[in-house]
């Protein structure tokens, strides 16, 4: 009889980054109005956080809201930008406790004054802080991050600081929001989705995806080991032969 393998010994992956997805359909199931699911998915952030710190990982990305969801009714954007300031304020405590250091990737242009102001607060009060890096993605778009980052190495190369054969895949790496950060090694995704949803392109290309069908509002603990423990049992090629 064949035995499930022992997985326990591989190594956990080092940067998680999540699509937070199902906020709306799972209010909706209930009745409820979008905005319900968006408070109940702000709950949620903290158990990851907690759990992701004390797994020792060293970093985990969160979709928050991105560069399409302003498409989306001025009631939910504001909502949720509220939502954000009230969660940068609530879990201070959870940032310091667990020696969490917190960071934005995204635009600013667009966000309200409040919601800026509470990003650089927290981004200033726990700069010193070595564990677990929390990242929000928060007004972020993958193709309009990389955009930025191929007007900024062209400037670079029509000042004449930079050679146009000197630039190589690191500096692409380097001119995007997550520069300093390792790639993510596991991208899990909630509510069912198979689509990145214009999520870090090009930090994904060897990620492996973890998808479950429970919303966001009901992720926990039990259902990010069971990610975690997928990601163990992969056999990651990158391309090569095992
Ligand atoms: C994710 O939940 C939260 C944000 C995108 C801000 P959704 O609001 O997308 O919920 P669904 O996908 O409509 O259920
Ligand atoms: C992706 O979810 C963005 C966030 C989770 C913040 P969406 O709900 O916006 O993605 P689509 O519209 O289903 O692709
Ligand atoms: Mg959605």
């Amino acid at each position: 009889m064949s035995q499930a393998p022992d997985n326990t010994t591989k190594p956990l992956p080092k940067h998680v980054a999540i699509i937070m997805d199902g906020n709306g359909r799972w209010a909706q199931a209930r009745g409820k109005d979008r905005s319900y699911g968006h408070k109940a998915g702000a709950e949620v952030v903290r158990p990851i956080v907690t759990a992701c710190s004390d797994l020792g990982l060293e970093a985990l990305t969160l979709y928050a809201f991105s560069t399409e969801n302003w498409t989306r009714s001025n009631e939910e954007v504001s909502t949720l930008m509220d939502l954000y300031v009230m969660y940068l304020e609530s879990e201070r405590q959870l940032f310091f406790d667990n020696n969490v250091r917190f960071n934005q990737i995204g635009s600013r242009d667009g966000l309200p004054p409040e919601v800026l102001d509470a990003l650089d607060r927290m981004k200033e009060e726990t700069k010193h802080h070595t564990g677990l890096t929390m990242t929000l993605a928060l007004n972020y778009g993958s193709r309009h991050e990389l955009t930025l980052a191929a007007k900024s190495i062209a400037k670079k190369v029509k000042l004449g600081d930079m050679k146009l054969t000197d630039i190589t895949e690191q500096t692409i790496t380097d001119h995007l929001y997550t520069a300093g950060l390792p790639d993510p090694d596991l991208l899990i995704r909630t509510a069912g989705e198979m689509r990145l949803s214009n999520y870090l392109l090009w930090q994904l290309s060897y990620a492996e995806f973890y998808v479950t069908d429970v919303c966001w509002p009901e992720f926990t603990v039990e259902e990010l080991q069971k990610a975690l423990a997928a990601f163990k049992g992969r056999t990651r090629r990158f391309g090569g032969v095992v």
